[in-house]
């Protein structure tokens, strides 16, 4: 089943201060744990955004500080991608957050008004408005320098570019605010947001680009994959003393496209909710939070502790489940028991297929074009396809694996599927593949345990040619 790592709002604050080493071991140290308690090795890693602390407006060395803490995050990113994706970084989708604006750049391109405009309380929060207002000193600015507010992003962009350089396929090439990979052996296509369009360091409302959220309908159009998941960094519930998240309005419009799970960080708890949207039909979405990954105690809401996700996708079930890891106070990740999800570490919400996506093949479709692709030697394929197929035909899908196997001359995970083997077929099978390998004392072993299996005038053959063999080398 598609598992992704769900990570968020990784911006180191003091008290206490966790370094990469600290946070990695004890994110490896759990992933023994998760897997034993039965959840599955992730397949991607999803990053939902404030990936460094920032600084404040005034700090008289930003620009290296930043850059120092983006050092930081690509070393710790780099790592997990290593370890837990095989060093594919088409494997991780990162977006930005509003920690990775640049404050004091923002602040630098704007000027104070001398009168405030009247309709300051609307633009101060408008994406593409030119009039922000200061609460703290109560005074309206204009944006002034246009050229310097837009690189308040060069920090965040720079690091993303420099992360994906290299891959054969560019999660950033349909434009700098969106992350675009499809996985077709997952059968996922996943778009990351920034949610950070008109932020600066006096508007903190959640807003994504409108032409990166249009540009997404005709992304999910041209894509074959059944089911699309969407990334952000705002959250989309807010107080109503706060402006810091997005409007839920545009969860409708992403449910519309077809988007069937979305995941966002920034509260710094664990959230998981279903969104609907009523057209003709029903269409809905499972919105889901990610704790912060590494913040300080100052910066968790009361009773949170740092935390991940890990949600694992049953598309055959239509349903989606999120397990929540938290650090206990001696740093060690472990299930978290929520209250919000009912007592549990877990909560499972449905995942209907979305009308705007094609369907996922059967299972016993599936299993036809293992079948075909193991047939026409495209052996990898074949053995990508087959956990997704039908488990009724368990005597076919050990045929396809095992010759995928032989084609791809993986002889221990063959002798180990063979063990034991099923018919005299697999008998003789393995003792050749043991010879070939001139394992000859191992492969008389094996021919005496497996002797009742085989006929005798075969037996007493394989004898032979495993003496003959060993002679001859
Ligand atoms: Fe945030």
């Amino acid at each position: 089943m598609p598992t992704l790592l769900h990570i968020s709002d990784l911006h180191r604050t003091a008290a206490p201060r966790l370094d990469n080493d600290e946070l990695l071991a004890a994110i490896f140290s759990d992933a023994k744990r998760w897997e034993q308690e039965g959840i599955p090795h992730p397949d991607l890693i999803v990053v939902s955004g404030d990936l460094v602390q920032g600084t404040p407006i005034d700090h008289p060395n930003s620009d290296s500080e930043i850059a120092s803490q983006y050092v930081e995050v690509a070393a710790f990113l780099q790592q997990l991608t290593d370890d837990l994706v095989g060093s594919d970084k088409s494997k991780v989708i990162i977006v930005p957050g509003n920690h990775d604006v640049h404050w004091g750049r923002s602040r630098r391109a704007m000027s104070p008004l001398k009168n405030c405009p009247d309709d300051i309380g609307v633009t101060a929060f408008e994406a593409n408005s030119h009039t922000r207002w200061n609460w703290k000193e109560c005074k309206a600015y204009e944006i002034s320098d246009s050229n310097l507010y837009d690189l308040r992003f060069e920090h965040f962009r720079q690091f993303q570019t420099n992360f994906y350089t290299g891959l054969c396929v560019d999660p950033l090439s349909h434009g700098r605010d969106t992350v675009y990979v499809e996985y077709p052996t997952l059968g996922l296509v996943v778009v990351g947001f920034a949610s950070w369009h008109g932020n600066d360091c006096f508007c903190h409302a959640g807003e994504i680009d409108p032409h990166a959220l249009n540009l997404s309908q005709k992304l999910l159009q041209d894509s074959q994959a059944p089911t699309a998941i969407s990334v952000w960094h705002h959250g989309v519930t807010g107080g109503p003393r706060s402006h810091d998240y997005m409007d839920a309005r545009v969860v409708h419009r992403l449910i519309d496209f077809g988007f069937s799970l979305g995941l966002h960080g920034h509260h710094h708890y664990a959230d998981a909710a279903p969104y609907e949207l009523r057209l003709p039909n029903l269409n809905s979405m499972a919105v889901v939070g990610a704790g912060s990954l590494a913040v300080g105690d100052k910066g968790l809401p009361m009773g949170e502790r740092r935390q991940f996700n890990i949600i694992v996708i049953n598309p055959d079930d239509e349903t989606v489940t999120i397990h929540v890891r938290a650090m206990s106070p001696a740093g060690v990740f472990t299930k978290s028991y929520r209250d919000d999800f009912g007592g549990n570490a877990s909560i499972t919400l449905p995942l209907p297929h979305s009308p705007a996506r094609p369907r996922r093949p059967s299972k016993t479709r599936r299993l036809d074009e293992a079948m075909t692709a193991a047939r026409q030697g495209q052996h990898e394929r074949a053995l990508e396809l087959l956990p997704a197929t039908s488990t009724a035909y368990a005597h076919v899908r050990r045929h396809i694996e095992i010759k995928a196997l032989e084609g791809l001359d993986r002889i221990e995970e063959l002798l180990n599927l063979l063990d034991p083997p099923q018919n005299q077929d697999e008998a003789v099978k393995i003792i050749s593949l043991l010879i070939d390998d001139n394992r000859f004392d191992e492969a008389s072993k094996r021919l005496h345990t497996m002797s009742t299996l085989i006929d005798q005038p075969l037996y007493r053959e394989l004898c032979g040619v495993i003496e003959a063999r060993k002679a001859i080398v």
